[in-house]
């Protein structure tokens, strides 16, 4: 007999049990079986029982390391995170800072239309997309937020179709936003085999029809991979074929060092876009992490379904940010300038990886090297924890879900500098 999980949000029943309290189905995933048993109708917790079992971010544990080696005086070469170090274009910090008012009202969730207008101008310049401001676009106040929130507003936690697709290893938020919504995820694994890219004709027929929204995420946090236009064009043919939403992150979408990457939104399915949203993010495009500033673009029905939500929670995006956004979006320049620099920082790490004859198993986009564990090092946090000796700190692979161990991630957001020095360091590096 198998443990009851006790997932539920007080105030949500669980489904086939009138009296709420229970969700077997979670007691499929291995990782939630050690949770206590809770009888029907109590969570048995003042709080949401999903916090007590709340596994640590990921990223809040590296960042733990680098402060105490920080607290014994150490200088950390920091490619953890993906937040990048280099400083926001002169010209976007000054639209902000003239834009701070005497009076500051609630921003609204829709945010101003010059906004929306430098946004579908983007998209326009960027993908040849015709999009209307007004029933296309939505402000997020950060992707990671619009992407958490979201579940809440698409997913129904008492409907059998509540499962949430989810490639991994991923940007660890879809999966979060999932488990507090409710829903289910299905966790499908990449490997390099397949350059991490799934074949959507593999994905199994029974998990398609319990899913109720797939996350996407090309170019691909954390191994930098891409897809082609045909393989969204095939991956927006599954969700209509099993009637879920697809929903592509595409934050690191200007960031590719070789031909433009496209999105899943292409102007012949313009003006609907039925069952797509495509986000997007100020934070690597602009180095704008400390801003949080985004969008949602895609079908007006789903945009809509967000805009009734968002209200609730609180979540608009400032008025002075959304002019630093707009000044942001309106302007190209200033990313071919970022991109020069990934472009120095990742020959560089390549030039060593060659040099010692280790795997860079990732594509040609984004500013992360998916570097395979050399031989001898053992597991991805072990290697990780060997290069900290040396004062580098890198993301093991392990921290970012199933698929991730055998890798660690190098986010290449530290000056060119901090990556020659921590390329020379590799050199010392022995199993
Ligand atoms: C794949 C992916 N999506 C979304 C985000 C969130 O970006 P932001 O909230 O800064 O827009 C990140 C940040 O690292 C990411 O890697």
């Amino acid at each position: 007999m198998g443990h009851r999980c006790g997932l539920v949000r007080p105030g949500h029943p669980g489904p086939g049990s009138p009296a709420g309290g229970v969700r077997d189905d979670r007691c499929d995933d291995p990782e939630r079986r050690h949770l206590r048993a809770v009888p029907p109708g109590s969570s048995g917790s003042l709080v949401n029982p999903l916090l007590e079992q709340e596994r640590e971010y990921p990223f809040a544990r590296l960042l733990e390391i680098k402060r105490r080696r920080q607290d014994q005086g150490r200088t950390v070469l920091d490619f953890g995170q993906g937040d990048p170090r280099d400083p926001t274009p002169a010209f976007i910090r000054r639209a902000l800072a003239d834009a701070v008012p005497g009076v500051s009202s609630y921003p609204t969730v829709k945010g101003k239309r010059q906004l929306r207008v430098s946004i579908a101008g983007y998209l326009k310049r960027r993908f040849a997309l015709d999009v209307d401001p007004d029933r296309h676009i939505l402000p997020v106040t950060g992707t990671k937020e619009g992407i958490f929130t979201s579940h809440l507003a698409l997913l129904d936690p008492r409907a059998t179709r509540r499962g949430v697709v989810v490639f991994e290893p991923a940007y660890p938020v879809y999966v979060e936003g999932t488990r507090y919504a409710g829903g289910t995820v299905h966790a499908v694994t990449l490997t390099r085999q397949i350059g991490f890219r799934p074949d959507p004709e593999s994905l199994g027929r029974e998990m398609l029809a319990r899913t109720a929204l797939m996350w996407i995420n090309y170019p691909h946090n954390p191994t930098g991979a891409e897809v082609d236009a045909a393989w969204y064009a095939r991956m927006r043919d599954l969700a209509r074929e099993h009637d879920f939403v697809l929903a592509s992150d595409e934050c690191y979408a200007d960031l590719c060092f070789g031909a433009p990457h496209p999105s899943v939104l292409v102007p012949e399915e313009a003006p609907d876009f039925e069952g797509v949203l495509a986000f997007h993010s100020c934070s690597k495009r602009s180095c704008m992490t400390g801003f949080r500033s985004g969008f949602v673009v895609g079908d007006p029905n789903l945009i809509a379904a967000l805009a009734k939500f968002r209200p609730s929670v609180g979540v608009a995006t400032p008025a002075f940010v959304q002019d630093a956004a707009t000044a942001a979006w309106d302007d190209d320049t200033h990313v071919h300038e970022i991109l020069d620099r990934y472009r120095t920082r990742r020959a560089c790490f390549l030039e060593a990886f060659e040099r010692l004859g280790w795997h860079h198993d990732g594509g040609d986009a984004t500013f992360y090297l998916w570097l395979r564990v050399p031989e001898g090092f053992g597991d991805s946090i072990r290697f990780a924890e060997r290069l900290l000796e040396e004062d580098i700190l890198v993301t093991p692979g392990a921290f970012l879900g199933a698929g991730g161990e055998g890798h660690v991630r190098f986010a290449l957001v530290s000056t060119e500098d901090d990556s020659r020095d921590a390329a020379a360091r590799l050199q010392r590096i022995q199993p």
